[in-house]
């Protein structure tokens, strides 16, 4: 949906036109999977698809809500008192743009109220971060409306604070930094730990190449137990090494530090998902460098087997996906996001792309799974004032 629909959502709803109009995107990620909590690295770049806020101060302390998208209970405005914020009292998408009200506050932020109407394009629960999307467009529209003087990472931060603590889900910083920082043609290389970021020039159609995206339509949810769990379980694996975080084994030290785990299999496994995986960011960002862009093929597929075989978060239609755009040509694949549904990423030649992308329609066909979504991905900007 456009900025100017969404201007005149807002105005037909509150009855004055908004103070200015914010998009965020979804993100896929290239290669860095559930090594964000682990202080690891990892490589996103941002979809056009993206959530735009329509949105105008308050001073009295309300915050209303609505969604084009996501209408409230009585399918209208929701209207909050910013001092009855309560962390985890809310079910609802609400949560998400009430959370980062919640976080900037908690900050000592001076936010005094909003009127807000949005309208996503990012699918939810497509393991496409359409909750990081609708966050970071709240935070980056009071930021400039309030003058907060915020840069992006910290509001990625607040962002990820209003997930974890008022929503509940324990998840990192990846998608937040992805939709907040990221910038067309190029991935994110973020080293979670500190925040450095490098902008990787990445531009598939130069060199003939394409990437798909197949949404599985399997819904996952990240505040469902298992996400959690995993986190869980490698904190008890850099625990048990002695380590701050997992991202402290060195890549040639891994075999001595998996005989150090025991016989403590699950864990074991955690920590070789997460330090290969780490590895493979490095090798992704080095051959892209390094202008070998059709060598990441190959990587990005250890990397789902890593997350098939030892993280043990994909599930069969993300692996029919993958299985079926490797044997049909593909030059890599992979999930992408948080797993257990959601979306994979198929990295091909340009001509192929729409063969393959018929054959896994096929594949799900005859494995009578829901029609899959299938679209291309080209890496588009982040976070911004669009008017
Ligand atoms: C979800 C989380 C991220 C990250 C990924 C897995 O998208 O929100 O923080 O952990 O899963 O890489």
């Amino acid at each position: 949906m456009g900025a100017q629909q969404v201007r005149e959502g807002f105005a037909a709803l509150y009855g004055a036109a908004p103070e200015g109009v914010w998009s965020a995107p979804g993100r896929v990620n290239l290669i860095g999977e559930h090594t964000d909590y682990n202080d690891g690295f990892v490589m996103p770049f941002a979809l056009p698809h993206a959530t735009t806020a329509a949105v105008s101060r308050r001073d009295d302390g309300v915050l209303r809500l609505h969604s084009a998208n996501l209408a409230g209970d009585a399918g209208g405005v929701v209207e909050l008192s910013l001092d009855a914020l309560e962390p985890q009292s809310d079910r609802s998408w609400t949560a998400y743009p009430a959370g980062v009200v919640w976080a900037l506050r908690e900050a000592g932020h001076p936010v005094t109220g909003a009127d807000i109407h949005l309208a996503s394009t990012v699918p939810s629960g497509a393991g496409l971060s359409s909750s990081a999307a609708l966050e970071v467009v709240i935070a980056l529209a009071l930021n400039d409306l309030f003058g907060l003087g915020l840069q992006r990472w910290q509001l990625a931060r607040l962002c990820q604070r209003a997930e974890n603590v008022y929503v509940g889900a324990p998840t990192g910083i990846m998608d937040q930094t992805a939709s907040a920082c990221c910038e067309a043609g190029h991935a994110l290389f973020l080293d979670t730990r500190d925040l450095s970021q490098r902008q990787i020039p990445f531009d598939l159609a130069a060199e003939g190449l394409r990437l798909l995206v197949v949404d599985t339509r399997v819904k996952h949810a990240h505040s469902d137990g298992e996400y959690g769990k995993r986190r869980v379980g490698c904190e008890k694996g850099a625990a048990l090494l002695g380590v701050d975080a997992l991202r402290d084994v060195p890549y040639d030290g891994l075999d001595e530090a998996l005989a150090r785990l025991g016989d403590d299999e699950e864990v074991r496994r955690l920590v070789r998902h997460v330090v290969t995986e780490d590895q493979r960011v490095e090798r992704v960002v080095a051959l892209l460098e390094s202008g070998e862009t059709r060598a990441i093929g190959p990587v990005l597929t250890e990397g789902h087997a890593s997350l098939r075989d030892d993280f043990r978060i994909s599930c069969p239609e993300l692996d029919l996906v993958v299985d079926t755009a490797l044997a049909a040509g593909a030059l890599g694949a992979r999930m992408t996001g948080g797993g257990f549904g959601g979306s994979a990423i198929v990295l091909a030649e340009a001509a192929e792309v729409d063969t393959l992308g018929k054959a896994v329609e096929e594949a799900f066909a005859a494995a009578d799974f829901t029609a899959p979504r299938v679209f291309e991905a080209v890496p588009a900007a982040g976070a911004r004032r669009v008017s």
